[in-house]
Formats: structure tokens, sequence, C-alpha cells
């Protein structure tokens, strides 16, 4: 990395780095970086603060450069070439052999350039990339440099234009679905023919087309019998689409579609396949917790994998364009997907905000997000926006327009959101009533009068919750609060805490449940992610959020439960909170709560009953989704549950147990088998306990770390919001109790094993298998 301005033709001395790669995350962390006072209208701040950890505090900010040699035989007289990038964290210019090729400045942008007068043929080029952060210019972790993936493609001069194919599905009965393909193409192509790919893999439909409009191309697909994209299967097809000039094949494209039918109705909302959907849906941002925003197809798997457990079926992408491999696992796992573009139109947030960008960029950016993802089943809806300051006013009542019209011409199927948080405002100018899905940011209290007023017929809870909790940290008295802090910087886990502009999931759940015109929510969020401490913003060494259902980590907080009692329709949950290790409570009120599937349970305390809670809508809103004890005394030794059928017979039950001493680890990883690519991961799971196995909920030993064999240590992650330990060392605190060790393979087969040593515990040790 250097500050220079000359893009330099030598990779000399430079640090070897992998690309996708996060140039920031091995931190430190430092209170003063990207330290912002700010008003931050969005949080009902009266006055500027001081923000620390807004944006994670890690070294993100400033001029970075990348450089790499390459030669790319298969660029031949008749060859184009372009330089395609998933995304560059920001303002990228780029270079080849010392001449710039072009500018892209927003940093979660995907965009390529045409390299083919800059390349040179049969010898060795050199590409290099300026990439700038500015500071105030987030309201997270962005990351910094070239974070996703890097792509050469050679074609040929007569062929598909890039992104331009375009696959449809506009008909679908049990017999036959309509398979429409679109394209634009370049050169004196003659003819197009298309196989339709069944999920077996067989050929199950194909066509030749030679009529051509100007540089356009369409073909309509009869495939017999489809087996529709859903959520509980999604099948996937491929278009195998083939251009010819004459008998010489001249382009290749394999596009992975899904034949399913998205319709949006008054009353009811998503109607997938014929069939109301709600959303059961988390926002995510970019980063991957310790890994920083550098993508990792095992990470962001594993993540999805955690949502899904949970009964989790869509993503929203806040506040920008995804990792388009985030997408492509959404596909193969049947999770819907609402990808989003913007945070910021052209009023700003913060000073250095896609703000600056808006009227240039913005056109180019929205153009292609579309082209990208269009193809992928996942996506039922696109986002425009998130409670971007531009709600007041005509001004943004024409930006929104302008926004869905862009959207709406490049994918005339799916119907567009923004993410709404001045209710008022847009009940008021007709922002909300233009759009076509209005997505509703939390104000709950206002629902009923926006369903009133806009007309589509529904309102989506576009953003829905930000209750903050830390994993494992309960506080007393337990009642429900706004903006609550404590000295240690902690959130309670009895998930009762919200901030001034939010609410607990419960308020959620009753519109949804008593309102079929709700047509569901996105929970703010899915995970912990670096940056936006909320309620500690100004708190160093808070730096990564509260709002997580599961932590930094991705372990799962209480609340995952909550949510996985009433969106995991299949399994069983059953979940007793807090622990039960309240050494100098004894005797004090304690109360204990279940997230559980069931309707009623009974709790014991040491084989003591202390009565059956039944779910009811009679008294709070908390009453009526969680079973709750208010005046459980503390005392050692086991707290069990008993979960009732509707007839107040047993059906399962729960223990959790006083732990004694810390004595060892327990080590479980998400995966035992990995594949030897050098890129997979295996999470292992830390957990401290006593001499009987039992979990020390409240332990805090510095852990060491040593990985052998086939395989190497990459990261470390606690999930507290408050820990400065780098994620990179081999050594870290567990928190409360746990922690998470990720080992990455390398390209040769073999066993992997993890050590883990902690002062006065006994050594833990787990190998897993690379192959
Ligand atoms: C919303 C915003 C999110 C996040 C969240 C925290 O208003 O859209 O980006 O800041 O609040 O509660």
């Amino acid at each position: 990395m250097d500050g220079g301005e000359a893009p330099g033709l030598s990779v000399k001395g430079w640090e070897t780095v992998d690309v996708p790669h996060d140039w920031a995350i091995k931190g430190p962390f430092d209170k003063d970086i990207d330290k912002q006072v700010v008003q931050v209208v969005q949080d009902m701040d009266e006055a500027p603060r001081e923000r620390t950890g807004r944006t994670g505090a890690l070294p993100h900010i400033g001029v970075g450069w990348y450089r790499k040699t390459f030669e790319v035989p298969a660029f031949q007289p008749g060859k184009k070439a372009l330089l395609a990038f998933d995304g560059a964290m920001s303002d990228a210019r780029v270079y080849i052999n010392g001449e710039e090729v072009g500018h892209w400045p927003y940093g979660y942008s995907y965009f390529y350039f045409d390299i083919s007068d800059y390349l040179k043929q049969g010898e060795e080029n050199l590409l290099a990339v300026r990439l700038e952060n500015l500071p105030s210019s987030s309201r997270w972790y962005p990351g910094a440099g070239i974070y996703r993936k890097v792509q050469v493609i050679v074609k040929d001069e007569v062929s598909f234009n890039k992104w331009a194919t375009f696959i449809t599905t506009p008909f679908i009965s049990d017999e036959v679905a309509q398979v429409n393909i679109q394209t634009e193409i370049s050169g004196a192509a003659t003819h197009m023919v298309t196989e339709i790919i069944d999920p077996s893999g067989k050929v199950v439909a194909a066509e030749t087309t030679t009529d051509r409009f100007g540089s356009k191309m369409e073909q309509n697909i009869a495939v017999p019998q489809p087996q529709l994209w859903g959520t509980e299967h999604p099948h996937l097809y491929q278009a195998r689409v083939l251009l010819y000039e004459g008998d010489e094949l001249k382009d290749e494209e394999f596009i992975r579609f899904g034949i399913r039918s998205v319709e949006y109705e008054r009353g009811k909302g998503l109607v997938l396949n014929g069939e109301v959907t709600k959303f059961k849906g988390v926002c995510l941002h970019h980063d991957l917790g310790p890994l920083g925003a550098a993508v990792n197809v095992a990470a962001l798997r594993r993540q999805l994998t955690i949502l899904k457990d949970m009964g989790v079926n869509a993503v929203r992408s806040a506040h920008n364009m995804p990792a388009r491999e985030q997408v492509e696992l959404c596909d193969e796992m049947g999770i819907l997907y609402l990808a989003e573009s913007f945070d910021e139109w052209a009023k700003p947030k913060v000073k250095n905000g896609y703000n600056r960008l808006f009227e240039e960029w913005a056109e180019k950016d929205v153009v292609n997000l579309v082209r990208a993802l269009r193809n992928h089943p996942s996506v039922v809806m696109w986002s425009s926006g998130n409670e971007v300051p531009d709600q007041w006013g005509n001004e943004g009542v024409k930006r929104a327009k302008w926004l869905q019209d862009i959207f709406h011409r490049e994918d005339p199927t799916r119907p567009v959101t923004v993410g709404m948080d001045q209710v008022a405002a847009v009940m008021e100018n007709g922002f909300g009533a233009i759009t076509d899905i209005p997505g509703l940011n939390y104000r709950v209290h206002l629902y009923d009068e926006a369903y009133d007023r806009f007309p589509q017929g529904f309102i989506l809870g576009s953003e829905t919750a930000s209750t903050v909790s830390s994993r494992g940290i309960y506080k007393f008295p337990v009642e429900i609060y706004s903006h609550k802090t404590y000295n240690d910087f902690h959130s309670s886990s009895y998930d009762l805490e919200y901030c001034r502009w939010s609410n607990l999931p419960d308020d959620d759940f009753v519109w949804q449940d008593d309102y079929d015109w709700v047509i569901g929510e996105f929970v703010w969020t899915g995970f912990d992610y670096l940056g936006e401490p909320t309620p500690y913003n100004e708190a160093w060494p808070s730096r990564s959020s509260y709002f997580g259902i599961s932590d930094l980590a991705g372990l799962p907080k209480d609340r995952f439960y909550l949510y996985r009692s009433r969106w995991n329709t299949k399994d069983e949950t059953l979940h007793i909170l807090p622990h039960w290790n309240w050494e100098g409570r004894e005797g004090e009120t304690t109360p204990v709560f279940v997230y559980t599937s069931y309707n009623s349970a009974e709790l014991f305390v040491n084989g003591k009953s202390q009565g059956i809670q039944t779910k009811t809508k009679d008294k709070t809103k908390q009453h009526r989704y969680r079973l709750m004890w208010m005046d459980v005394q503390y005392e050692p030794g086991t707290l069990k549950v008993v979960a009732l059928d509707d007839d107040g017979q047993p059906v399962a039950e729960k223990e959790v147990h006083t732990a004694g001493a810390p004595y060892g680890l327990e080590l479980v990883a998400d995966r035992s088998v990995i594949t030897a690519d050098g890129q997979d991961l295996s999470y292992i799971t830390v957990s401290v306990v006593d001499k009987e196995g039992r979990f020390c909920a409240t332990a805090t030993p510095q852990l060491d770390f040593k990985v052998t064999g086939a395989g190497d240590f990459k990261v470390v992650c606690n999930g507290d919001p408050t820990s400065l330990e780098l994620f990179h060392l081999p050594t870290m605190k567990a928190f409360s109790g746990q922690l998470v060790v990720t080992v990455q393979s390398q390209k040769k087969a073999g066993d992997i094993t993890l050590q883990v040593k902690g002062k006065g515990l006994k050594t833990a040790k787990m190998t897993i298998k690379s192959e």
C-alpha cells in the first residue's frame, strides 16, 4: 500500500496477498479511525455527538494499490478482453501497463472494462488498481481493497454482450413453462442455439433462432413438466446458450435459472408459485465478521445454513449490492433475495457518502446491479434505497420514480421497494404511494395508517426490530428498556432492549399475525457486523453491533431461538434462558424465559415446580410469544423445562445446569470434512466446560490455538463487541464461555488438527479432514 499517484510498472518489493482481500481487517482497532462527530437524524440524535467505532475502528481509510502481472494466452487477433470486478472498495482506478482504462467509484458495484486496446498479446501485462476510502463515507465497516472476485474474460468479437442475456418464465402450468430468452450480441452472428438442461442434467428442450433485430435476438422455449424453484425445493435449470457465425461456434454461456412465478397481490403480498409466502427475512451487512469484507463462499454458506436452521426464507442485502456468491447460494438453498442498492441518494447521511456520486453514477450502478443479478430465481424484489433523506421533499419523490423506472426498464418482472423510515413524510408527499412495495423500517405504530393511505394494499417490514443484546449476558431487574446502557457496554440477552427508533421482536410478530396485509419482515440483523455499536456509539471500545440474532462469531444469541420457535415450523425449538451460574444471586429473583415451538411448559428448579406457563394473547405481547417465569428465585442446580402438548401431556424437556470450575474445552466443528482447495473453511466452536462436561457460561479464559497438518489457522472470534483482540492472531479470550476458531484448508488433502490450550485447562484437540 502507498499513497503515491503513479501506477508504476513493477511488482518488486510488494507484499503478496490473495484476492479477495481486505487490507483493514487485521487492524489494529483504533478509536480515532474514522471518528465521526455527527448528528444522526435517523437515530433521533438531538445534537452532534462523537461516534467511535461507527465504521469498525479498523484502518480502512486511505489509499491502497494492488498490482499483478499476468498473461492472457487466449487473447488473439479477433478477440476482445474484459476485466470484470465484482466490487472494489472503493473509488477504483484501473490501469493496464501504466494506462488508465477506467474508473468506478461505488465500492459495492459490479463493473467491467473492455481492456482489449491496452493489453499486449503474448506478453506479460501489468494490472494496477488504485483504491481510496475517504473518512466519513460509511455508516458501518465497509472493508477495504479488492474484496471480491476479479476476472479477465476473453471473448470473440462475435459474442453475447456482457450480462445481456435475460431469462424469464412468463407462463407456467403443470404441463409446460415458457422460457423466454432475450439477448444482445456484437458482431456478425448468424444464429443462436439454446439447450435447456433440467435439474438432473438432462437436455429437455432446445431451439435455434436466426431472426435478429439489430443487435437483439429472442427465443421462447417450451419446457415440459417444469420443476419449480421454491423455498422448499429450489430446482435449478440451466440454459446453454450458443452463438454461431455460420458453422463456427463463437460464444457459449451457461446461465442458471429457475422456473417460478412471482406475484404480489393486495392483502396478501408475495405469491410464489401460487402460494402466499410471508417474508421471514433478515438484513445482512456484507462483512463476514473476523474475515472482514473479503468474500469467502464457505463463510457465506455457513451464515445461510445457520439462518435456514432458524427458519429464515429471505435475505435483504443491506444496504448495497451483495456478493454475487451469496445470491448464487440463495438460489441453491431456496432463500428469497431482496437486493438493495443504496443507503443514500442525493442527500447525505455521511459527508462523503454516495450523495457525491448519485447524479452521475446512480443509473450506471443500478443497471449493473440488475443486469448481473436478474437471472437469479432467488431475487424476488429490488430495493432502490434505505432510509434515504430524500424521503423529504418533492425532489426525492422524483428521484424515487426515476430510479424505480430504471429498475423496471432493466427488469420488468420484479417490483422495487425502498426502506422508508420517514413515514409521515412519505404518506404526505406521494413517495410511499408510487413505490411498488411500500417498505417500512420500524414504525409499527404507523403500519395501520400507512396501509390506509397507500394504494398498494400491503405493507412490508423492510427493516424490523433492532433489538440489542450481547450473547450470554443478562441484566437485572428484567424490564423493557429503550436505549439502555450499562457500565460493561453490553446489552441484556433477555431480549427486552431496543433503541429509540426501534422495537422488540414481539411487536413485529403481532402485526404479522393479526393482519394478512403485513407481508413479512426483514429483521435487523441476522448476524452482528463490524461498526455501528448502538447503543454504545460513543463508548470505546465498543466496535461492532449488538443487533445480531447471532453474534459476530456466528454463535446464536437467545433471540435466535425466539425467531426459530416461530419460523422453523419443522423442527422443535425448546430453549431456556438465562444460564444458571449466578454465584452471589442465591435467593434473588432471576426470571426464566423459554423460547419454544410448544404453547405451554412447566418449569422446575431442582425438581420444584415453578408452575405452568402458556402463551396467551391476554397479557403483554411478550406473553404471546415467550413463556416467562418472572419470580424464580435463584438457587444453584438444575433448571428443567418440560414442554406440554395441548392436552397437558409432557412432550419434550430440556435442562440447564450450574457448572463447576472450568476444567476443559469442548470442540465442535460445523463441518468435519472440507475441500482441499485452499479456500474452504471449518468453523470450530470452543466451549469451556467443567469436569462433568457442563458448560461454563461465564468463563473467559485466554485461549491459544495451533493448527497443524493440511490446513491453517485463519481467524478467531468470540462475539464480544468490545473486544480489541485481533482476529488473525492465534490467541483470544473466551466470551460467555465460548469462541469460534476458523481453520482453512490448504491445496493438499490430509488431516487438519486444531489444538486449544488455556491456563489451568485440559488441552483439547480436534482433527478434521480435508480432501
Ligand atoms: C436503521 C438503518 C440501519 C441501521 C439500523 C440500526 O435505521 O436502516 O442501517 O442503522 O437502523 O437500528
